[in-house]
């Protein structure tokens, strides 16, 4: 067993070279969610490279790879999103971006990376696999609806009885990973609210049905939603983070338009926010003779970690790495669309420390020098390969009664 377990470390050391060249070629050609036409054949040619896959383009820019194993048994399917960010990188990395105002800034090519370099270890030790193994290279994630919704609608998850993801973070650690059952990535909708008043000259606002003076109005109400209408003990938050008025100091406009994001973890709280808006909208609204129309766009739902893939996963990650290095993933109110997969099978989603160890360089997610430390790479390969193996040869799920 130890023999082994020495001999699976092995081979993720020697595949480590090979994924800090591919998330360095993904870093210097990152591309926007749905246009990951170069990425995604980037990654195809790789994994065909690999022999023994059976490849397939679920989407226009997604690859699936399906490894078969030698023997019956479970399917495990393996997540990575590849799409980048509309950022100009600041980061002088001698691989920085060279598609000008577009930047891997949240760390999706180390994802990529990670499952390219599990595929390679898994693909060479496909006579022990049972089951199959599904890696799962989803485009699109930064954007609402997102990707994995079009992927499961693709039919990707035929089959799969579990589903594994990762996200680096700049803001922990490397070394660190981070694990939890129950709530961990918030759900996440957006709203725009256009008020439609009277416009005129504005030193004669008594003249005019003032739309900005009904935004501000409107945006003291919607605050008040989370504190006086949601039970304190859930989690909720709604940001106004748009108001638009008129292009000039002196003109009271016809219209004004606010908009904002909702997150929360509670389904039912989560249908009810729209309707407590538009309350507002209307309420304020009409005492002020003016109108409204609200757009509601449905976004990503939140990640709920199944209680029994996860307590697996976590027992491989002490096992592999050592309980040091396993930290309680506390629910983050941000959003991930890893949920279209979790929501139909049973899912677990961890964070993966990047973070350097001299804290001023570490730029959180989504900014122009956001980095990550490539020494994270092997420990997300060793995560995946560990896990994969575990779970093909786990006999029982109901136990966990690893083979091993
Ligand atoms: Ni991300």
């Amino acid at each position: 067993m130890i023999e082994e377990e020495t001999g699976i470390r092995e081979s993720v050391k020697g595949v480590n070279m090979d994924v800090i060249t591919w998330r360095r070629h993904l870093h210097e050609n990152p591309e926007l969610s749905f246009q990951e036409t170069k990425t995604s054949q980037y990654v195809y040619d790789i994994l065909q490279s690999f022999g023994n896959l059976e490849l397939s383009r679920p989407t226009q820019t997604s690859v699936m790879a399906r490894l078969i194993g030698a023997k019956p048994g479970r399917v495990l399917a393996l997540r990575a999103d590849m799409d980048a960010l509309p950022i100009l990188e600041e980061t002088n990395l001698p691989f920085a971006s060279k598609n000008f105002g577009v930047m891997h800034a949240c760390g999706h090519d180390a994802h990529t990376a990670i499952l390219l370099g599990a595929a390679k270890v898994l693909t060479n030790l496909k006579k022990q696999i049972h089951g199959e193994i599904r890696f799962l290279f989803q485009h699109a994630e930064e954007l609402i609806p997102g990707g994995a919704q079009e992927m499961v609608s693709a039919g990707v998850l035929g089959g799969v009885d579990a589903v594994l993801g990762l996200h680096v973070s700049s803001q922990v650690p490397t070394g660190l990973i981070g694990i939890n059952d129950g709530p961990i990535l918030a759900s996440m909708d957006a709203f725009k609210i256009v008020i439609q008043g009277q416009g005129g000259h504005a030193s004669t606002p008594h003249q005019c049905k003032d739309p900005v003076a009904v935004a501000a109005q409107l945006i003291t109400g919607i605050n008040h939603i989370v504190s006086r209408k949601i039970d304190s003990a859930a989690r909720a938050v709604i940001s106004v983070t748009q108001m638009q008025g008129s292009d000039a100091p002196n003109i009271i406009p016809d219209k004004a338009s606010i908009g904002g994001t909702v997150r929360t973890f509670d389904p039912d709280i989560r249908e009810q926010i729209p309707q407590w808006i538009e309350q507002y909208a209307k309420g304020l609204t009409e005492a002020n003779e003016c109108s409204y129309e609200m757009d509601y766009l449905r976004g990503h739902s939140a990640v709920i970690n199944d209680h029994q893939f996860t307590s697996f996963v976590k027992k491989n990650i002490n096992r592999t790495f050592g309980d040091e290095r396993r930290y309680l993933l506390k629910p983050i109110m941000g959003s991930e669309d890893f949920s279209a997969f979790s929501n139909v099978v049973p899912g677990c989603f961890v964070f993966l420390g990047a973070g350097s160890i001299n804290n001023e360089e570490n730029y959180p997610h989504h900014h122009p020098k956001f980095m990550i430390n490539e020494q994270a790479l092997e420990s997300g390969v060793e995560l995946f390969v560990t896990t994969a193996l575990d779970f093909s040869r786990a006999k029982d799920p109901e136990t966990n009664n690893s083979a091993r």
